[in-house]
This record gives structure tokens, C-alpha cells and sequence, in this order.
């Protein structure tokens, strides 16, 4: 095993992902940040110096279990105090298992500002997966706003509530194509400023996948997006899913792959068409009312030169909300052979009803009626070190507080503000089961990609309505449920998991849209915190910390 050794620097940068030029927050100069690439068993070093003058930075290691280090998961006032504007944070981590994994920034909202790069871990030397492919190929995709992340920020706060909206483009491996066109001159309209539009910079033209005539290919798929769900076509490719979330799984082929915010896939492809045209590679909007154009890349047949640009019109994706479609596609992919299969029983059950929620008349999000908010320390701290006053010492409740009906808006959207803990006995099998309901506006519910750190979980089943704890359990997969560390709640449904409770750490369990987590749809979870030697002094001097 080796040591990979990366220096990085966080700043501000003017760029033009969509040709409409914004600031983002960008590594090195780069966007997407630099890809980090290893092997099982080796050890990541990232000397993180934030180069932001006015703000504190994170980054989040996603997928990546962090076993014996919690404290460097990255998440801002849980796993370490945020970096300081001019500070230097040293990231050390050991990547133990094979797969497709990614970074992103971990506070705030970050991550929308372009703050992400990928990480791949290959097998052990010698070591070969149970498919062949002859070359490989990598995107991450992403939804796009020209407003700034502090202007999305601030809208969610306010009162009146003002949405961050539909994005205004997608992209793949952080580029897209706006029509500024569209836009009347010199108007903002909510849909950004054109001024800076210049669609023939080289930073948005559209992403090239090179490929040879008549080979395979693995092409992994990340999704960061910031609200989107996303459904990836290759135009006149079937594509066959091999890996989830950095497992393999029982090889499905499909004309067009979902693929929800913390989700990673590969998909084999052979280049067997037409060889003297290419083709789109295209994303679209899933599950709420598409507002965005189609997401384009280019599929380069070679040698044809890659500004061969397909004359087809954009693929199409199925109907936004035929989320039937999208649950029989979730319910093909299960474990592939060899992998451990679950406990038959839990020690313990949560139900987490999520709910959309109000407190002092701002809209949040609740979980059984708690909103969750950062605390000033870091809750691995406060448990290790037994900081009493630095976290609310009540844990949050483990089924939902209320009687509800998930058809209709809550009676009482009235929730309170937490930033309780729940505790695991280390070692103990949690079953968690989250339990989708109706929005404050009537006849709406939302998918809400559910991301857990430090640990994968078994997707034991899910299914419509309210979650019936005597029959529902009885139609789990305990055979070969696929193993991930994100998975969608569809509206008005139920997803059931399973997971073990052995990583001491403290592990935030959230939804992974950025604006839901950042009204406080998440919450956080600890095991075996006692087990855990001193922790490092480069996470503390925030909140209580600083008095350690
Ligand atoms: Cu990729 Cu806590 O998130
Ligand atoms: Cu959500």
C-alpha cells in the first residue's frame, strides 16, 4: 500500500461551467476538483489550505467509512471545527475498500458552488473484478444555478421562504450549455445574469467521452446534485449496471439509469453502433416538474473528430413523475454473490417520519418533529470528552411523536429545533426505516436521497404508504439486498435499512439535497465514542472545543 500524497488549495474562481460566468469555489485552480485515484489498502493525505478569505471550509470523504479516523469524515461541527480563512488542515485516511466514491465540501451549502471532485479506489494489485472492460471512463454530474450559493442560502432562511427553483442548467463533469439567448438583455429574472455569457469559452464546451469502435467500457457515474434527481441516457447504448455505491451487483441492463444526489454507479457499454457518427451522452431532471434543459456530453466515436456533434435531437427521458418507473429500476439492483448478507433481526428500530415543518414561521424540515441544527462544537468532541452543555442531551425520539397521516399536510407543522444524538450500543444491528409524507402544500411529497457516513446499510425493502411494522418486515430481502450509502425515499413511500453499528465515530444520517439538509433534514447518530484514543488538536477551537 502506498501513501498519496495531495496538496490543495480552496479559492474563489470566476467560471463559466454553463458559459455564464459565476463565482465558485474551486481546488487549484480546477473545477471539478482534482480527482484522487488509489488503490484498496492505501493511505490519502490532503493538505487542505483554504484560500476563501471570509469563510471556513470542509471537505467530506463520501463513501469512504473512515474507520479508526472519524474525525476526519469532514463535516462541519460534527466530525471538526470548520478551517479558517489562511489555515492549513491535514486530511489522513485509509481507503479499505474497492469502488466509486467522490468530495465535496461539508458546510453550508458548498457543495453547490462547484466545491467537489471524485475518488476512485481500485482493487488490490492482481485483483480483477468479476466483469471484463477494455478501457474506462469517469463523469460526475451535477445541477447548476447562476445565483450564488449565499443568495440560495439566504432565500431558504427568509420569510417569506424563497425556493432555490429549478436549476438553470445540468451538467456533466462540470459542463453545460446555456441558451443566454433566452434570456432578454440586460434582465437578471431570477434565471441569472447573461452579461459574462460566452458560449464558445472553452470552460462549457460539452465533456468528451472517447471511445474505440466495438470495445467495452466502464463508465462510472456520480451524482452531486444539489436538488435534481437525474436519469443518464447514452444515446443508442443499452448500459449495464455492475457497481452501486462501490458494491457490485447482479449485472442489469437498462436503456437509461436513475442515479439520485450521493448515489455512484458503473455501467458497462460496448461502442457497437453506427461508427461514423456520435453520440449524446445526456441527463435529465427526474421527479419534480423539469424546468432545465437535457444536460449534454459527447460520445466520440474515434477517430471522428470529437466536434462531430450528433444531429439527433437530445434524448428523452421517461416521464418526470412515472416514479413507478423509477422504483422497479431501484428494485432490479441487488447484491452481487460473495457479500455478507444481514442479520436476521435488529437490536433496535427506528421510525423516522420526515416532515415538512415550521419553526418561529420559517420552513424547515423535521425528523419525527425535530429540525436539526449544527451545534458550535464538534459532537465527536462533546461525546468524547463529555462536553454536557455543547449538545442537547435529550436524545431525539425514535419513532414519530405525533399521530399522522402522511396523505395531506400536517395538522401541526409546528416542530423544535434539535441537535440531539442518537446512541447505538457499538456492535448493535439498527434498522431504520424512513417514512416519506406530504409537504406543507397539499398533494406534494418530494424523493429525498437519504446518505449515511462512516457505514454502508442492507436496502432491505421500501414500498408505498405508511410503513406497516408487523407485515412490511416480513417482505424484506435478507438474501441479497444491495449494499449502499445513499438511498432515495420515493412520495409517500418507505425505505427500510439495516446496518451495523460498529465504526466509533459520530455519523451524520441526512438527506442529500443540499437545501432539505440545510433546513434540517438530517440527523446524527454515534456509536463507541468511548473506544476512541485522544483526538487530534487540529480538529478542535470552535464552540467548547477551544477550552480542551
Ligand atoms: Cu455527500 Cu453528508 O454527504
Ligand atoms: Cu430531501
Amino acid at each position: 500500500a502506498r501513501i498519496r500524497h495531495y496538496q490543495w488549495k480552496v479559492d474563489y474562481l470566476y467560471f463559466s461551467p454553463d458559459c455564464v460566468e459565476k463565482v465558485i469555489i474551486a481546488i487549484n485552480g480546477q473545477y471539478p476538483g482534482p480527482p484522487i485515484r488509489a488503490r484498496v489498502g492505501d493511505t490519502i493525505v490532503v493538505e487542505l489550505e483554504n484560500g476563501l478569505p471570509t469563510e471556513d471550509v470542509v471537505i467530506h470523504w463520501h463513501g469512504i467509512h473512515q474507520v479508526g479516523t472519524p474525525w476526519y469524515d469532514g463535516t462541519a461541527f460534527v466530525s471538526q471545527c470548520p478551517i479558517n480563512p489562511g489555515e492549513t488542515f491535514k486530511y489522513k485516511f485509509v481507503v479499505s475498500r474497492p469502488g466509486t466514491y467522490f468530495y465535496h465540501g461539508h458546510f453550508g451549502m458548498q457543495r453547490s458552488a462547484g466545491f467537489y471532485g471524485s475518488l476512485i479506489v481500485d482493487l488490490e494489485q492482481g485483483e480483477k473484478e468479476p466483469y471484463a472492460y477494455d478501457g474506462e471512463l469517469s463523469i460526475i454530474l451535477n445541477d447548476w444555478w447562476h445565483r450564488s450559493m449565499y443568495d440560495q442560502e439566504t432565500g431558504l432562511f427568509s420569510i417569506p421562504f424563497r425556493f432555490v427553483g429549478e436549476p438553470q442548467s445540468l451538467l456533466i463533469e462540470g459542463r453545460g450549455s446555456y441558451n443566454c439567448s433566452l434570456v432578454p438583455s440586460g434582465s437578471v429574472a431570477g434565471s441569472g445574469d447573461c452579461v459574462n455569457c460566452n458560449s464558445s469559452n472553452p470552460q462549457c464546451q460539452p465533456y468528451i467521452l472517447p471511445v474505440e469502435p466495438g470495445k467495452t467500457y466502464r463508465l462510472r457515474i456520480t451524482s452531486v446534485a444539489s436538488l435534481s434527481s437525474l436519469n443518464f441516457i447514452l444515446e443508442g447504448h443499452n448500459m449495464t449496471i455492475v457497481e452501486a455505491d462501490g458494491y457490485n451487483v447482479d449485472p442489469v441492463v437498462v436503456e437509461n439509469l436513475d442515479v439520485y444526489s450521493g448515489e455512484t454507479y458503473s455501467v458497462l457499454f460496448t461502442a457497437n453502433q453506427n461508427p461514423s457518427q456520435n453520440y449524446w451522452a445526456a441527463v435529465n431532471v427526474r421527479g419534480r416538474k423539469p424546468a432545465t434543459p437535457t444536460g449534454l456530453a459527447v460520445l466520440n466515436y474515434l477517430p471522428n473528430p470529437s466536434s462531430l456533434l450528433p444531429s439527433t435531437p437530445s434524448p428523452v427521458s421517461p416521464v418526470w413523475n412515472d416514479f413507478d418507473y423509477s422504483l422497479n429500476q431501484s428494485k432490479l439492483i441487488v447484491a452481487r454473490q460473495g457479500y455478507e448478507v444481514p442479520p436476521p433481526t435488529p437490536d433496535r428500530q427506528l421510525i423516522l417520519l420526515t416532515t415538512q415543518n415550521k419553526v418561529n414561521g420559517k420552513i424547515k424540515w423535521g425528523i419525527n418533529n425535530v429540525t436539526y441544527v449544527p451545534t458550535s462544537t464538534p459532537v465527536l468532541v462533546a461525546l468524547k470528552y463529555g462536553l454536557k452543555k455543547a449538545y442537547d442531551p435529550i436524545p431525539p425520539p425514535d419513532y414519530p411523536t405525533r399521530p399522522f397521516n402522511i396523505s395531506s399536510p400536517p395538522p401541526n407543522p409546528n416542530a423544535i429545533v434539535g441537535s440531539g444524538v442518537y446512541k447505538f450500543q457499538f456492535g448493535s444491528v439498527v434498522d431504520v426505516i424512513i417514512q416519506n409524507a406530504n409537504m406543507l402544500n397539499p398533494n406534494n411529497s418530494e424523493i429525498h436521497p437519504w446518505h449515511l457516513h462512516g457505514h454502508d446499510f442492507w436496502v432491505l425493502g421500501s414500498g408505498k404508504g405508511i410503513f406497516n411494522p408487523v407485515t412490511d418486515p416480513q417482505g424484506y430481502n435478507l438474501n441479497n439486498p444491495p449494499l449502499k450509502n445513499t438511498v432515495p425515499v420515493f412520495p409517500y413511500g418507505w425505505v427500510a435499512l439495516r446496518f451495523r453499528a460498529d465504526n466509533p465515530g459520530v455519523w451524520p444520517f441526512h438527506c442529500h439535497v443540499e437545501a432539505h439538509f440545510h433546513m434540517g433534514m438530517g440527523v446524527i447518530f454515534a456509536e463507541g465514542w468511548d473506544r476512541l484514543p485522544q483526538l487530534p488538536k487540529s480538529i478542535l477551537g470552535c464552540g467548547l472545543s477551544k477550552y480542551l
